[in-house]
C-alpha cells in the first residue's frame, strides 16, 4: 500500500509525460525523416559559420581546429553535441495540441483599441438573434498588497460597463461577462496598452529592448522543436551564444544575473533580506536605469502563479514596471484557465496562453512605437514550454509569425531583441543521459540587432560574433544590457575595459580565451567545460561520495522533523571530470558527478562532490554548486515550504499513511 502511494506520488506526473509516448510511435518515421532534413538543412550550415564576413573586418572560426567541439578555448571546450543523437533520439516525439474549451470559440475578440463579437461563433453560443445578448464589460487593476499579504491582489471596478457588439477600450484589463436571460454564457479577458507615460526628449537616438523568455528550453532542444523559428532567427542575421551556461538550478537564480547582475545570495543580502517584508522593491533592477533615462518599462510573465518574484516569494510592494501583465495573467488563469497540464494551464478560454501573451507584447510594442515611446521590456513565458521536452514544437509556427510580424511590420528596426531561455528542462528521462544533462545547463540565447546598430557599432559587433564561440554566462548578458543604454562606450577602447577580468564581461568586448567556469562564476555543478570519463559505479570512492552527498541532504533536513531521513538506495551513474582552468594550472582536481537515489519516495539526484585528499590522508568531499533533483517531488514535499528543501523532503506523514 505504501509503496503504491509513493511511487504513485513520485511519478504521477511522469506517467501523464509517458503517455504520449504510444500514439508517439505514429508520429516517428515522420518525424524522423523531417529531422534528417533538418540536419542536414539547418545543422550542417549553423556549423559553417566560417568565415564570418563583415564591413571589411573578418572573425574566422577554423573549422577544422574546431572539430568536434562547439566551444574550444584554452579556458572552456563544450563538446559538439548531435540535437538527434542516438541517446536522446528515443525522448523526441510529437505532443498533441490542447483542445481549449471543449473546442468552443471565443465569443469576442480584441484589437488595439477595441473588443469585438465574432459573428461566426455567435451559433456556438445562442440560436437567438444577437440582441438577446447581454455583455458588459469591467475593468480591474493590480492592488498593492498590504503588511505580509501575498502580491496577488487584484481590484476590479464596481461597475460592470453594457455595450453591443463592440466596444472601444481605454483601460488596461477587463473582464468581459455577457449573459442571455440572465443565465452566464460567456466570460473572457482581455489587455490593452493605454498610454500612461509622459513623452521624454531623449539626446541621442534611444533603442528599444525587447527582451522575449521561454522557459526551460535547451541550445539544442530549441533546434530540434522550433526549426522553423530557427530559420527564421538565422534568415534576420540573429546572432546566437552557442556557449551561454546556466549558473544556478531553475529559472530564479538563472535570471536575476540578467536583471540584477547579481547571484541569488548576493540578492538576499543586497535588497531582498533586508527589505523586512521580503519584498523585492529595493533590488538593483536594470529596468530602473531605462526608467531613470526615460524608457517605459515592461515585464510580463504567464503561468505567474508560479511567477519569477512570486512562487514561494513575496514580489513586490509597488509595482516595478509602468506595465506588468502578470496580475491580467493570474487572474484569466484563475477564472477560466483550462487544459490544466502539470504545472500549467494551457489555455485560457478558448485561447492558449502562450498566444494570448504573445498577442500582448506584439499590441505593446506596436502602441509603443505608435506612439513614439522608447521602451525597456522583460516577458517570460513558462506555459507552453515549461513541463515538457517536446511541446515547444506546437509553438513553432507561432513564434515564427510572431517575430515575422514584428519585423515587417518594422518594429524590429529600432530594437535589440534578445530571445533566450534560462536552462534545459530539469527532469525527465533525458536528463538522465549525459547529453540530456549537458544540456540542460546550456540554453539558447539570440540576439537581433538593428542593422544600423552593426554598422554604427562595427568593432563591437564584431567581438559579440567571437564571443558566440567562448563561455558566457546571464552575468554577461547584464553588462551588455548595461552597455545598450549607454552606447557611446562601444566607441572607445573595448579591450581596455576589462583590466580586472571580472566576472561578467560585456558581450561587445571580447571576452578572454582563457576564460573557465571558476572565472566566470558557474559553479563546477553546473560547468559543462569539463571532460568526463565514466567510472564504474561500485568503485569504493564513488560508494564513499554517493553516501557523503546523502548525510549531506540529510544534514540540511535536519530542524525539519516533518521531513524522512533519506538513505542510499542506488548509484545509477558515476563520472569523473577534470576541468580546464586545472589543466591550465597544471593541478587536477577530481569531481565526481554522481547521479544517486534515495528512499523512501525514490528521489533520484546528480550531484558534484569535489574529491580532495586532507593531510591526514583521508578522502574529503565537499558538494559543489546544489544538487539537482530529476525527477519531480510531487506531493512528496507538501508538508515544507522552503523551495530549496522541497528538493529532499519526503513527508513522514506519507510514511504514516502506509502502515
Ligand atoms: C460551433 O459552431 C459551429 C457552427 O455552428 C459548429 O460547426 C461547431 O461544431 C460548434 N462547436 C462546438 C464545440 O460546439
Ligand atoms: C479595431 O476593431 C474595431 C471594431 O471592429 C474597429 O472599428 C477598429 O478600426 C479596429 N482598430 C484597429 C486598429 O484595427
Ligand atoms: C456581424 O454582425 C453584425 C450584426 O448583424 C454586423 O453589423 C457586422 O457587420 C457583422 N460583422 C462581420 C465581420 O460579419
Ligand atoms: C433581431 O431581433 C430584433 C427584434 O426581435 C430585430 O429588430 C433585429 O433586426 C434582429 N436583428 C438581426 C440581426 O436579425
Ligand atoms: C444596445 O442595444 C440596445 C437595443 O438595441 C439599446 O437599447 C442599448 O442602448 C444599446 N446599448 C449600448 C451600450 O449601445
Ligand atoms: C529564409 O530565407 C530563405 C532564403 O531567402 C527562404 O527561402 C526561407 O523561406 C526563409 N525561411 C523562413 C523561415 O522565413
Ligand atoms: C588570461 O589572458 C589574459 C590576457 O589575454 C591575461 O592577462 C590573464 O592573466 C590570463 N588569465 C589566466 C587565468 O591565465
Ligand atoms: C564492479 O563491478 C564490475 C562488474 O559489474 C566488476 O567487474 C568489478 O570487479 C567491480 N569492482 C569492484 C571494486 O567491486
Ligand atoms: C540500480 O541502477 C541500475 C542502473 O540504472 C539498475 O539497472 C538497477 O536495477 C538499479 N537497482 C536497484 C536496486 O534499483
Ligand atoms: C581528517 O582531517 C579532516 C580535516 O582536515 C577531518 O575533518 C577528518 O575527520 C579527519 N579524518 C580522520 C579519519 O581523522
Amino acid at each position: 500500500m505504501f509503496l503504491n502511494l509513493a511511487r504513485l506520488l513520485s511519478n504521477g506526473m511522469e506517467i501523464k509525460e509517458r503517455r504520449w509516448k504510444v500514439p508517439s510511435l505514429f508520429w516517428l518515421p515522420l518525424f524522423a525523416f523531417g529531422a534528417l532534413l533538418f540536419i542536414v538543412d539547418v545543422f550542417q550550415t549553423q556549423y559553417n559559420i566560417n568565415p564570418v564576413r563583415l564591413q571589411g573586418e573578418e572573425v574566422v572560426f577554423d573549422q577544422d581546429s574546431l572539430k568536434g567541439f562547439l566551444i574550444k578555448t584554452p579556458g572552456c571546450r563544450i563538446p559538439y553535441m548531435d540535437p538527434f543523437d542516438h541517446t536522446v533520439k528515443e525522448f523526441i516525439h510529437k505532443e498533441k495540441k490542447p483542445v481549449c474549451n471543449g473546442g468552443i470559440p471565443a465569443l469576442f475578440d480584441s484589437n488595439l483599441t477595441s473588443i469585438y463579437l465574432l459573428n461566426s461563433s455567435l451559433a456556438n453560443y445562442t440560436d437567438q438573434n444577437v440582441s438577446v445578448l447581454k455583455c458588459c464589460y469591467q475593468p480591474f487593476h493590480r492592488q498593492e498588497p498590504s503588511e505580509d499579504d501575498n502580491d496577488n491582489k487584484i481590484q476590479f471596478d464596481e461597475k460592470c460597463i453594457p455595450f453591443n457588439i463592440t466596444a472601444t477600450i481605454t483601460d488596461e484589463f477587463i473582464k468581459v461577462v455577457c449573459h442571455i436571460n440572465r443565465a452566464i454564457v460567456y466570460t473572457d479577458f482581455f489587455s490593452f496598452v493605454p498610454i500612461k507615460t509622459k513623452k521624454v526628449k531623449f539626446e541621442t537616438k534611444p533603442v528599444n529592448i525587447l527582451i522575449i523568455g521561454l522557459d526551460a528550453v535547451s541550445r539544442l532542444n530549441f533546434h530540434r522543436q522550433m526549426p522553423k523559428t530557427s530559420e527564421y532567427l538565422k534568415n534576420i542575421s540573429s546572432v546566437e551564444l552557442l556557449g551561454y551556461n546556466k549558473v544556478g538550478d531553475n529559472t530564479f537564480p538563472n535570471l536575476m544575473p540578467v536583471l540584477t547582475g547579481l547571484s541569488e545570495t548576493e540578492l538576499q543580502k543586497v535588497c531582498w533580506n533586508a527589505d523586512n517584508n521580503h519584498r523585492f522593491d529595493n533590488c538593483p533592477f536594470i529596468w530602473k536605469e531605462y526608467k531613470s533615462k526615460g524608457f517605459v518599462t515592461s515585464f510580463g510573465e504567464d503561468s505567474s502563479w508560479m511567477g519569477i518574484f512570486n512562487y514561494m516569494r513575496k514580489g513586490f510592494h509597488e509595482q516595478p514596471t509602468d506595465y506588468m501583465w502578470g496580475a491580467f495573467n493570474r487572474i484569466s488563469e484563475n477564472a477560466i484557465g483550462n487544459s490544466h497540464n502539470m504545472n500549467v494551464e494551457e489555455c485560457v478560454g478558448a485561447r492558449q496562453v502562450y498566444k494570448v501573451f504573445l498577442d500582448y507584447i506584439k499590441k505593446f510594442v506596436t502602441k509603443m512605437d505608435l506612439e513614439e515611446r522608447p521602451y525597456f521590456s522583460f516577458y517570460w513565458g513558462a506555459s507552453l514550454s515549461h513541463d515538457y521536452l517536446n511541446k515547444p514544437h506546437l509553438g513553432d509556427k507561432h513564434y515564427y509569425k510572431f517575430f515575422r510580424k514584428l519585423k515587417e511590420n518594422g518594429h524590429l528596426d529600432n530594437t535589440i531583441t534578445i530571445f533566450m531561455s534560462d536552462h534545459g528542462i530539469r527532469w525527465g528521462d533525458i536528463r538522465q543521459t549525459y547529453q540530456g544533462q549537458m544540456e540542460e545547463r546550456l540554453p539558447f540565447v539570440f540576439i537581433v540587432l538593428p542593422e544600423w546598430y552593426k554598422g554604427q557599432y562595427q568593432n563591437a559587433y564584431n567581438n559579440l560574433l567571437r564571443n558566440t564561440r567562448r563561455l558566457t554566462t546571464p552575468y554577461d548578458l547584464h553588462e551588455t544590457l548595461k552597455d545598450f543604454l549607454n552606447p557611446a562606450i562601444l566607441h572607445e577602447a573595448l579591450e581596455k575595459r576589462y583590466q580586472d577580468s571580472p566576472r561578467g564581461y560585456s558581450l561587445f568586448c571580447e571576452i578572454p580565451a582563457n576564460r573557465t567556469c571558476k572565472i566566470a562564476d558557474i559553479a563546477s555543478h553546473w560547468c559543462t567545460c569539463q571532460q568526463s570519463v565514466e567510472v564504474e559505479k561500485n568503485s569504493s570512492l564513488v560508494i564513499e561520495a554517493a553516501n557523503f552527498a546523502v548525510d549531506y541532504m540529510n544534514q540540511q533536513l535536519e530542524g525539519y522533523a516533518q521531513c524522512s531521513e533519506l538513505t542510499m538506495n542506488n548509484i545509477t551513474d558515476a563520472r569523473v571530470m577534470t576541468h580546464n582552468e586545472d589543466i591550465l594550472g597544471g593541478n587536477e582536481i577530481k569531481d565526481f558527478m554522481i547521479i544517486l537515489e534515495t528512499v523512501p519516495g525514490n528521489g533520484v539526484f546528480e550531484v558534484t562532490l569535489r574529491n580532495t585528499i586532507g593531510f591526514n590522508k583521508t578522502n574529503q568531499f565537499e558538494v559543489m554548486g546544489t544538487i539537482s533533483r530529476l525527477n519531480l517531488y510531487g506531493k512528496q514535499s507538501a508538508c515544507i515550504t522552503d523551495f530549496h528543501l522541497k528538493l529532499y523532503c519526503y513527508c513522514r506523514s506519507l510514511l504514516d499513511l502506509g502502515n
